[in-house]
């Protein structure tokens, strides 16, 4: 008998992060690869070493709204809910957010492996040694190993341009979705802009959910999510029980 593969699904909501993922049911996620807007952006912004909007014709917006750091807290308590158990949370950011965003994940229960880098392989702006590279945090919840573990924590990629403001190569993640993942499995992310996470999952046949604040990035992500094949409608489904005290 041949087995058709099912059209891979997706569903993207118009919400704040942790709003949103309060809706999530736990363990409803196999994998989260996530982009947060984080503080320092600003400063990268303010120097010209990340993608400044006036290059952008992806959106209309001025430029999106940071997360503060204030509210890393309630966004690792909510991702490590969501997540199945031994599963992998990858989040890109810079040195100075990942010295704020590793104790606050620890506390709320992720094991912190290592950053790995992204080498955008060419140098960008700025003033003193000029940025070549940005950090992906990787974590786990529970024990789960990855599928090729031949895979560097040194990945090369060229950045996108004249795309979204800092947005991710698609290519680069597949390579996180392919090691975390199997076909079939759910690829979350909470800030996911023009959906690069999305397109990842939905090449290698996963499913992908996320959020956005940004009218003008659920557009563009449901465009290209539908451009990949993707079909609209996941339904998520719990898999653990919260913990129950004990009864005695
Ligand atoms: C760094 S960008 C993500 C880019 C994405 N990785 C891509 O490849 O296109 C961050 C995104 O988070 C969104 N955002 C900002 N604050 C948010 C919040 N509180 N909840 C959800 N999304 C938010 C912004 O609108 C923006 O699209």
């Amino acid at each position: 008998m041949i087995k058709t593969q099912p059209t891979p699904a997706f569903a993207i909501t118009h919400a704040d992060a942790v709003q949103w993922l309060r809706s999530v049911p736990s363990g409803a996620i196999d994998l989260v690869v996530t982009d947060p807007p984080y503080e320092s952006l600003e400063k990268h912004r303010a120097t010209g070493t990340t993608t400044r909007l006036k290059q952008s014709k992806a959106s209309s917006n001025a430029w999106f709204d940071i997360f503060p750091n204030s509210r890393f807290d309630e966004l690792f308590a909510e991702l490590f809910r969501v997540l199945h158990n031994d599963s992998h949370l990858y989040l890109f950011c810079d040195h100075e957010t990942m010295r704020v965003a590793v104790p606050l994940a620890e506390a709320r229960g992720f094991k912190f492996w290592k950053p790995i880098v992204w080498d955008k392989i060419a140098i960008g702006m700025g003033y003193h040694y000029r940025c070549r590279y940005e950090f992906i945090l990787f974590f786990e919840k529970g024990k789960r190993k990855l599928n090729d573990l031949s895979v560097p924590d040194v990945l090369c990629e060229k950045r996108v341009h004249n795309g979204y403001p800092t947005e991710k190569p698609a290519p680069l993640i597949e390579v996180l979705v392919n090691n975390s993942t199997e076909p079939g499995e759910i690829v979350c992310d909470p800030f996911c802009g023009s959906g690069s996470a999305g397109v990842a999952a939905l090449r290698h046949g996963r499913q992908f959910v996320g959020a956005d604040l940004s009218t003008d990035a659920i557009a563009l992500a449901t465009q290209r999510l539908r451009d990949n094949g993707g079909q609209e409608g996941v339904k998520l489904v719990g898999r653990e029980m919260p913990q129950l005290a004990l009864l005695v």
